[in-house]
């Protein structure tokens, strides 16, 4: 097949007022880039100029924390002051001078940041800790501070904020019926739980004003007592409402994603497109799938089936920078692939080492592992 046969794929489509070249983006993807203390560091700035160069319509770069108190780990990228703004810049320029847009991930992970003291919606153990329940007064700084962070993404040039509301992190923690277990306002109803997430759309519009905003969307926590997909279609359709640009649609969160079923769910190509067509039957925003979506004519297929809008790559890209030049020259047969049994990228991440693809030839490896440290 060569670029004819993906029109879908390469045909342009308007974003609140921008114009993305192609339906490729790149899905946010933690690689442990960042210098400890979430500096930018000449290692991160490479491999976002090289996904960007790829031909990608739209970069989203991997989640930032909006208050340290929220981090994922220390090699997590910083948006929580003005401090942090110049190396922002450095990112949102690296990217643009590529060629593609760019999207900058906020986020606050909640019970699963690696603090001291993590806050949850609720005292819902995590592996072997209990995080503090917020107090209302500290969730409203919370807004806040994704207020100021979206300010900031944008100060820094970037074309687009995007809330982390997947992985489990603390806004879908709010919305999940299993690690929201307040009685105020904020918790019981579904209605009640959308509360917050609900806000922070709302400050963050207010702040930043025409930049579109999107938002990643945890569509299914893939556990029996977790949010499915019969709550959130309901809360994508309050998403749309209160204007967000798009959904970005995934499924798991990190209780889940060991899991034996989940596992294995996770190797089959586009594992996560049904999630994103049901989510699309909801609402009229563009829509984005991802997941092991591994070959161009897969991807074209799920935009043909009216599964997604748009297609987000993440290991997908970082593991062949060339997919892009590849589908379009029609030379799908040589993409390198991610395997589906290797998960060494997140493996390494998660022991807070920054990752590389035992797929990359052996220079590549070296030349990585070179600017690690
Ligand atoms: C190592 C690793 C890091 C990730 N980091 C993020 C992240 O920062 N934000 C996010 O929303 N999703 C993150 N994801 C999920 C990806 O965006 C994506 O949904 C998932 O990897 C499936 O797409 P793929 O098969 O193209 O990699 C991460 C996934 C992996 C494996």
């Amino acid at each position: 097949m060569n670029q004819a046969a993906y029109t879908r794929l390469f045909s342009p489509l308007r974003l609140d007022g921008l114009r993305l070249k192609n339906r490729i983006t790149m899905a946010p993807l933690y690689l442990g880039y960042a210098a400890q203390g979430g500096k930018v560091s000449p290692l991160l700035l490479s491999h976002y100029r090289l996904m960007a160069r790829s031909g990608a319509a739209l970069v989203v770069v991997e989640n930032a924390s909006i208050t340290p108190g929220g981090s994922g780990g220390t090699r997590t990228i910083r948006v929580d002051h003005n401090r942090c703004l110049q190396q922002l810049r450095w990112l949102s320029d690296a990217v643009k001078e590529e060629g593609a847009l760019s999207a900058l991930q906020i986020n606050h992970a909640g019970r699963f940041a690696r603090v001291n003291d993590p806050v949850a919606p609720s005292a819902v153990p995590v592996f072997d800790r209990t995080p503090r329940a917020l107090l209302r007064r500290e969730i409203k700084t919370i807004g806040k501070q994704f207020a100021s962070a979206a300010w900031r993404v944008r100060e820094a040039g970037f074309d687009l904020v995007e809330l982390h509301g997947g992985t489990g992190y603390l806004l879908s923690q709010f919305v999940s019926p299993r690690t929201n277990l307040r009685d105020d306002i904020y918790g019981g109803s579904l209605e009640n739980r959308m509360r917050f997430p609900l806000e922070v759309v709302k400050r963050v519009k207010d702040t930043v004003g025409d930049m579109p905003v999107g938002y990643r969307f945890l569509a299914d926590e893939w556990l029996p007592d977790g949010i499915g997909l019969e709550e959130s279609r309901v809360f994508a359709g309050a998403l749309e409402e209160a204007g967000v640009a798009y959904l970005s649609v995934m499924g798991g969160t990190y209780e889940s994603f060991f899991l034996p079923e989940v596992v294995e769910r996770s190797r089959k190509p586009g594992y996560m497109a049904p999630l994103a067509e049901t989510v699309r039957r909801e609402v009229s925003v563009p829509v984005i799938a991802a997941g092991r979506i591994s070959t161009p004519s897969l991807a074209e297929s799920i935009l043909e089936k009216g599964q997604a809008d748009l297609i987000g790559l993440a290991r997908m890209l970082w593991v062949d920078p060339d997919w892009v030049n590849k589908a379009r020259e029609g030379r799908d047969a040589s993409i390198v692939k991610c395997s589906p049994k290797c998960n060494a990228c997140m493996e390494l991440v998660m022991q807070g080492k920054p990752a590389y693809c035992p797929k990359w030839r052996k220079e590549k490896r070296t030349e990585y592992r070179a600017m690690f440290y």
